[in-house]
């Protein structure tokens, strides 16, 4: 698949016409004011990682991101995780996204959120970035490279464009010991637009593109469980209004069924890291 044919197969996994509309008529059912929005309103449907915005928070502390920090967020989607560190810790955060609908929607609801100045939106391809190098104090990657099959092109592209002694974070899905994967998952419907790689083999692309390794941690133990709170939590009941069912669409209750028995049966994993520019 050319670098073109799978930006668009990208585009059209994730896009989802007139996004902005229905995640707003989501909130409103959810009972939010869409006019008056604070960035934690939207944590059900702009965090789409395990563990939600817990692990969005979990990893802020880690890599001792500074108020005032400009902070590109590599394939940010919606740009929960950006909203959070700008309002949290002060950060200026670039989202950059390759899905137009999800850059759309993420303006708009970091606009009513009142965080337009912190938080900007660029849609482009993390494979080739439009910024010069060493642009960014911080890098910051979730769930992201699961879609890119050139990560030393993508961990390379993190490196240029970050200052030397930056802190690079990521929150990642892994191949596991076991293939294949079952489809659909969040990511991918197809196997064609997945590209996994196993835990070793993802930090060593990162060293190998000019990074340091600060903390590596597995935590798929937590995200099953995480999972396990979730389904007993909602056992029987009718999904809310606001929610990943909202992006995903009617194909949600499979891929969260995959991804569950994928983690399960060792054939995917989640690890973070922190790395630092060299
Ligand atoms: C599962 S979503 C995660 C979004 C966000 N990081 C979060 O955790 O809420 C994966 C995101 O990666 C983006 N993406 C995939 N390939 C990309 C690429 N080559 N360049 C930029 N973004 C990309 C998709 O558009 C999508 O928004």
């Amino acid at each position: 698949m050319n670098t073109l044919v799978h930006a668009q197969a990208v585009d059209d996994h994730y896009g989802r016409a007139d996004l902005a509309t229905t995640i707003l008529q989501a909130l409103q059912a959810a009972g939010k004011d869409p006019d008056r929005l604070a960035p934690e309103d939207l944590a059900p449907v702009d965090q789409f990682h395990s563990r939600g915005i817990v692990a969005t928070l979990e990893l802020a502390e880690r890599a001792g991101l500074a108020a005032g920090a400009h902070v590109l967020d590599v394939g940010g989607g919606l740009g929960g995780a950006a909203r959070a560190l700008a309002q949290r810790i002060g950060c200026r955060v670039t989202v950059l996204d390759l899905t137009r609908e999800y850059c759309h929607a993420g303006a708009l609801l970091t606009a009513r959120c009142g965080l337009a100045e912190r938080v900007r939106f660029e849609c482009g391809s993390a494979l080739a970035m439009p910024f010069a190098d060493a642009a960014f104090d911080a890098a910051w990657s979730q769930h992201s490279s699961m879609n890119i099959a050139d990560k030393p092109r993508l961990y390379g592209e993190i490196a240029r464009v970050l200052k030397r002694g930056g802190t690079f974070a990521l929150h990642e899905i892994a191949a596991g010991p076991r293939a294949p994967v079952h489809f659909p998952v969040p990511w991918a419907r197809t196997p064609e637009i997945s590209h996994l790689v196993a835990p070793d083999e993802l930090r060593a692309l990162v060293v190998a593109a000019g990074f340091a390794e600060r903390e590596w941690i597995d935590e798929t133990d937590r995200v099953l469980d995480w999972f396990a709170r979730g389904a007993a939590a909602a056992a029987g009941g009718a999904l809310p209004p606001l929610g990943l069912h909202v992006l995903l669409g009617p194909d949600f209750g499979a891929m969260f069924a995959n991804q569950v028995r994928n983690l399960n049966e060792e054939r995917i994993r989640v690890v973070q890291g922190v790395f630092e520019r060299r």
